[in-house]
């Protein structure tokens, strides 16, 4: 038994969630490491179909211990409707099952409102984040000013801080961005019901995970967003503000590294991305339109989260090389096999010739550009495969070519949107 990371290889949005199901079935915990409500992840009960953006999702597995790690920012709100949506799916949550790091911060509608006004001031250089409060709930952290959830177990100074921050903030959208301010005292209020509601959630997070890893039981780390929006080696600035690497499950949950890690990469064949961003393999053209699909169906390429179309383009084996070194990934998953069946042919990234950058091949611009190398397309539909063998040729070329060229294996490829198509090696 082992903490299992899974961790997206691009910009979000890979189909992690499949995976953290399919390897939850076992799991005594799993844990969110990172980010906040920005995240969407869909899980499936019976016929019903639930998004969840806060709650790691292999809580829906009557033994396992949901655990959101003092790496998220929280926003209790959010969080507090997830919990009563899954109890209304006959999931019981409780305290005994969900725990909050007391170290985990804490986004105020004030965050909210920060972040969208500096979307606005930001103009056509503007990141195009979720609006969710995601920056400024972590910069207060870095500043030392930001509320923990520690802060709801003393309900006076959670008053004294929330109001705190909430003045702070107003200060700055009215003066630094000519926005309206929020209502302080409406907020502090309804924060004050949300701690009595939560405060029997919190705990000693990195304690708990510690020592069910010492116990040899089985931890899932669950990665939100993706490896290239990391805050370090992500497409800085157009990137979210939480470490989303393999690593950032040590930081984002407070364990040591443990003596047993596996860390799988999850990438869709294909490539997407909402928000603003260099994006060198992107696509535009009829394509485009093909891989992403109408919206009518739910594994078209839409956001979760805001609804946003994405965008889409070729597969760029150059970062995903790269990508999978920094997160030392184990094995990969490639997601979304189906989606290429019926084209004659598609290209994926190998190089950037002269305009790769001299210091690192994760630093991308609008100026890179890809070389591709052509691959053969298949006509068949693939949807009902289940073994390697089954797969028409061309796709396993591409599949094996994949593994070559980023130096890890392939465990799993996806076929379709049910949890049961998927090819396991
Ligand atoms: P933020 O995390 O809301 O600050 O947004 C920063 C960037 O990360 C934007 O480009 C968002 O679209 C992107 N982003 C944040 N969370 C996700 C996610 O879960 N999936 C895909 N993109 C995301």
């Amino acid at each position: 038994m082992a903490l299992q990371i899974i961790v997206g290889m691009q910009w979000g949005d890979e189909g992690k969630g499949r995976f953290v199901d399919l390897l939850s079935k076992d799991a005594q915990i799993a844990a969110r490491y990172n980010g906040g409500d920005n995240a969407g992840h869909t899980i499936r009960i019976n016929d019903d179909v639930y998004k969840l953006h806060l709650i790691p999702s292999g809580i829906i597995y009557p033994q396992t211990i949901g655990v959101m790690g003092n790496g998220m920012v929280i926003n209790p709100q959010i969080l507090i409707n997830e919990i009563r949506e899954l109890r209304d799916a006959g999931i019981e949550i409780n305290p005994s099952r969900l725990k909050i790091s007391y170290a985990a911060h804490m986004i105020t509608p004030a965050h909210r409102a920060l972040d969208l006004a500096r979307e606005a001031h930001l103009g056509d250089a503007k990141i195009g984040t979720t609006g969710r409060g995601i920056g400024p709930a972590y910069a207060d952290k870095a500043h030392r000013i930001g509320v923990r959830y520690l802060d709801m177990l003393k309900p006076d100074l959670f008053k004294e801080k929330v109001t705190h921050i909430l003045n702070e903030t107003n200060h700055i959208l009215v003066n630094l961005y000519n926005s309206e301010p929020v209502d302080v005292q409406k907020i502090v209020k309804e924060y004050l019901e949300y701690a009595s509601i939560l405060t029997p959630y919190i705990a000693d997070t990195s304690k708990i995970v510690s020592d069910a890893l010492n116990e040899d039981q089985l931890v899932i780390g669950e990665g939100a967003q993706g490896a290239m929006l990391d805050i370090d080696y992500g497409t800085y600035p157009y990137n979210t503000s939480s470490s989303c690497l393999s690593t950032g499950a040590m930081t984002g949950l407070g364990i040591a590294i443990p003596k047993d890690v596996q860390v799988y990469g999850i990438a869709k064949v294909f490539q997407t991305r909402v928000g603003s961003g260099a994006f060198p393999t992107e696509l535009f053209d009829e394509q485009a339109l093909r891989l992403r699909g109408d919206g009518s169906q739910q594994w078209d390429e839409f956001g979760t989260t805001t609804g946003r179309p994405r965008r889409v383009g070729w597969l760029d084996l150059v970062l995903l090389r790269e990508i999978c070194r920094l997160n030392g990934v184990n094995a990969l998953a490639l997601t979304k096999m189906d989606v290429l069946s019926g084209i004659s042919s598609f290209d994926a990234c190998v190089g950037y010739g002269t305009t790769a950058s001299p210091v690192s091949p994760l630093i991308v611009d609008e100026s890179t550009a890809p070389e591709y190398q052509t691959f053969d397309g298949w006509q068949e539909d693939i949807g009902e495969v289940r073994q390697w063998q089954d797969l028409p040729e061309a796709a396993r070329t591409y599949v094996t070519f994949i593994e070559k060229f980023v130096d890890v294996p392939v465990k799993w490829i996806s076929v379709g949107p049910e949890r049961n198509s998927l090819i396991t090696r």
